[in-house]
This record gives structure tokens, sequence and C-alpha cells, in this order.
């Protein structure tokens, strides 16, 4: 496990159309240096291969929490150690909801729950507006909004991919760099 700095980023990959811009985000934070391990949802590799991000950050790309790899028994556990902080980008309605009700079910929950207790975790939400007002979607929002180590970078309103016009447009890259950077 490499040892952990400041500039560990650990990113989560939702499945929603914005997927493609995290692949813009992921090369913003390269070119300032960061270090930058991706975990990729089962749904997410539907939207984006997993050979995109391994291309950009020169590193495997974390799908299969049961995967054996060498010296990394406990994967879930050797990936929250890592990271100096981790951001989910596009975060669906599905995992934004998991996360607040504390459900492991996979790679990237599992991480998300075993991260120390000082790893922030920003979300950036991407979805269609009538999910994203939804009153359970948005009460497990302000359920993770009352914890510090829980940030929500909201969705703009605009044009959705869906075809309709709301809220529920991930935040720009540019934005999302800025935020999780000044949060340092
Ligand atoms: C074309 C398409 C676009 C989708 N876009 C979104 C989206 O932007 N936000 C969202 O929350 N779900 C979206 N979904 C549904 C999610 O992919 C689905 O809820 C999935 O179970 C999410 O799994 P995950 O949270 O493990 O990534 C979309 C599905 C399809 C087929």
């Amino acid at each position: 496990m490499s040892k952990k700095t400041r500039k560990n980023i650990l990113i989560g990959v939702c499945g929603g159309i914005a997927a493609y811009k995290t692949c813009f985000f992921i090369r913003l934070l390269l070119k300032k240096k960061y270090s930058v391990k991706v975990i990729m949802t089962e749904a997410a590799t539907k939207f984006v291969t997993p050979l995109t991000f391994s291309a950009l950050t020169q590193n495997k790309v974390h799908l299969d929490m049961f995967e054996e790899v060498k010296d990394e028994p406990v994967k879930h556990i050797c990936l929250a150690q890592w990271a100096s902080l981790c951001l989910i980008a596009p975060c669906s309605a599905n995992t934004l909801s998991k996360i607040a009700l504390g459900i492991c079910d996979n790679l990237l929950t599992t991480v998300v729950c075993a991260l120390p207790k000082e790893t922030k975790v920003y979300l950036a939400p991407a979805m269609n507006d009538c999910m994203w007002s939804n009153p359970l979607i948005q009460d497990n929002i302000n359920k993770l909004e009352k914890i510090k180590k829980y940030k929500i970078i909201n969705p703009l309103k605009g044009e959705l991919a869906c075809g309709s016009y709301g809220q529920g447009r991930m935040a720009e890259p540019e934005e999302i760099f800025k935020k999780i950077t000044s949060g340092f």
C-alpha cells in the first residue's frame, strides 16, 4: 500500500451519463500532480469503460470487492486507508441513498463506509430532476449534510441528458476541482 499523502484522491464513478465528465475532471487533477485511483460501480461500466480511466490515471481501475490482488488482501480497507479524500462523481441516486443508510453491497459503498473519520467524502450527484426532488432522495441528502465528513456538490439547473429541464446536471469539472482542492 502506498504511503498516504494529502494528494491521494479516490474517485468513485456511478452509473449515469455524466460519467464522461469525470474523465475531464481527472485530467485536471493529474495536471496538478494528484494521485488518482478510480472505483467504478458495475452500472458505471455501462457508460464509460474502465480502460478509459485506467489509461488516464495509469492505475488499475477497481471494480470488484472479491478479486484477489497480491499485496492487497483486503482491498476495501487498503483503498480506504490510501485515500486522503474521496469524491463520487457522478453520484447516482442509488449510491447516494446507500451511503446515507450505511449499506455496503459493492466495492464503492464498502470503501466509503470504511474511510477513516477524518477523510472527507464529496458527492457530486447527477440525476433526472424528478429523482433529485424526490423527498426520499432529499431526505438522504439532508441526512448526509448533517455529518461533517460528507459534502454535497449540488447539481446545476439546465438541460438534462434525459431531455427534460431542471436541477440535476452534475456540476462542471472545474467547479468540482475548486471545491475539493479548497476544502483540503
Ligand atoms: C441511460 C441511463 C442514464 C442514467 N442516468 C442516471 C443518472 O444520471 N443518475 C442516476 O442516479 N441514475 C441514472 N441511471 C440509473 C442508474 O444507472 C441505476 O439506478 C443504477 O442502479 C445505479 O447504480 P450505481 O449506483 O451502482 O452506479 C441511468 C440509467 C440509464 C439506463
